[in-house]
């Protein structure tokens, strides 16, 4: 068994074991009205990033079907080899549009997005500042850079002006890089502030805004909140979470996604996404622009949870209670688990130590009945774990 190389992977699983990290992955079955058939049990799930119930709409679903049919399953290839089928085109201008910028580039996912798009825009001469609960894609692409980075407290703009006072001059290019909704907080950044400083400091503003797209800003994303809008070098989003579909995009000048094509690893080694997916996204963007109570909804219903369950207002659709120990956590989401709730238990690595927590996530289809019962369980946990 010692000379076992499975012995290695049989002690590293053991010791996350150990600290009640252990994930598995567990068969989960959504359906329209924003329930989840998971070991058995049918729950009301506050776990999904569906923000608008997009994932189940009709019209993305024959969207997708007719795309089959037109071009079958797959893209058959790179998007620069012949795996570029024309949705890709219409989906890029109809995201521009939108979000109002100069050009798009659509990627494989979020993730893909932000491996691929920071290494190619910065290099070793250059400086990223970053916020210290940058997203795991976010902190590997600053790797994948090789640029030198520095971490700022979270949202902490006197932190970010105090390291490019010290820093900026012995860079080529600077890149402020943050979150419009942090994933595991649902707090917004500051942009505002931030424009501020990257004006003084000749830096540009790469904004990662995955739960923000769809949710804020009437839907066009997390900067569209201020006014007057802070300016963006790039624009990160995902086509997976509000959009109910699946991909990553940038939105930036058009010699940003020009360079994407040619030095972004992640779009150019990899094959296109299925046309049905990116069909499926199309008609998911035509929701978003024009049912504005739709996409009020999410934060809506964050609303009437925080106010019920007596927490502080939320800023965006995702809330969060931080009860601190791994065994807390989980123990509180098996309670909710037997009142026939979904809510996740978020535990470390993906968040700091002693700050597991649960995370509830809003979305369009939650009932107001459902809002409040949940709410008044968490009224309680406090006292009870
Ligand atoms: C902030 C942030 N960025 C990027 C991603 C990755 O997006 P995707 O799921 O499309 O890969 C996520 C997803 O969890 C995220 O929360």
């Amino acid at each position: 068994m010692e000379n076992d190389v499975k012995h290695i992977f049989y002690n590293e699983i053991r010791k996350i074991k150990d600290t009640s990290q252990l994930r598995i992955l567990n068969e989960s079955y959504r359906s329209k009205d924003s329930k989840v058939l998971r070991n058995g049990k049918r729950l009301i799930s506050f776990s999904c990033n569906d923000y608008l119930g997009l994932t189940q709409n009709e019209t993305l679903i024959n969207a997708s079907i007719n795309a089959i049919k037109k071009y079958g399953t797959g893209a058959g290839a790179s998007r620069l080899v012949s795996g570029n089928h024309p949705l890709y085109t219409k989906l890029e201008n109809l995201i521009s549009n939108f979000k109002l910028g100069e050009s798009t580039c659509v990627f494989g996912s979020g993730f893909l997005t932000n491996t691929g798009v920071i290494p190619a825009i910065a290099s070793k001469n250059d400086l990223i500042v970053y916020d210290e609960l940058s997203h795991a894609s976010t902190n590997l692409g600053i790797k994948l850079s090789k640029a030198k980075n520095i971490k700022f407290m979270h949202n902490d703009n006197n932190h970010v002006e105090n390291i490019l006072k010290k820093n900026r001059s012995q860079y080529r290019s600077c890149f402020l890089l943050t979150e419009g909704v942090f994933s595991m907080d649902g707090d917004t950044a500051d942009l505002k502030a931030l424009s501020f400083l990257a004006k003084k400091y000749n830096a540009s503003i790469i904004l990662d805004d995955a739960h923000g797209f769809g949710v804020l800003g009437e839907g066009r994303g997390s900067q569209f909140e201020f006014k007057p809008t802070p300016e963006i070098l790039v624009q990160i989003g995902t086509l997976s979470k509000a959009a109910g579909s699946y991909g990553g995009f940038t939105v930036a000048p058009k010699i940003i996604n020009d360079l994407m094509h040619n030095k972004a690893r992640s779009l150019i080694y990899t094959t296109g996404l299925p046309p049905a997916t990116v069909a499926a996204s199309i008609a998911a963007i035509n929701i978003i622009r024009t049912d504005k109570k739709l996409v009020k909804k999410p934060l809506e219903n964050a609303v009437t949870f925080c106010k019920e369950a007596q927490l502080p207002m939320p800023q965006s659709s995702i809330v969060t209670l931080i009860l601190g120990t791994e065994k807390k956590t989980l123990k509180a989401s098996r309670i909710i688990e037997k009142e026939g709730f979904y809510v996740g238990a978020i535990r470390p690595p993906t968040v700091p130590p002693n700050t597991s927590r649960l995370r509830f996530t809003f979305c369009a289809n939650h009932k107001k009945n459902e809002i409040i019962k949940l709410a008044k369980i968490i009224r309680n946990i406090r006292d009870i774990i």
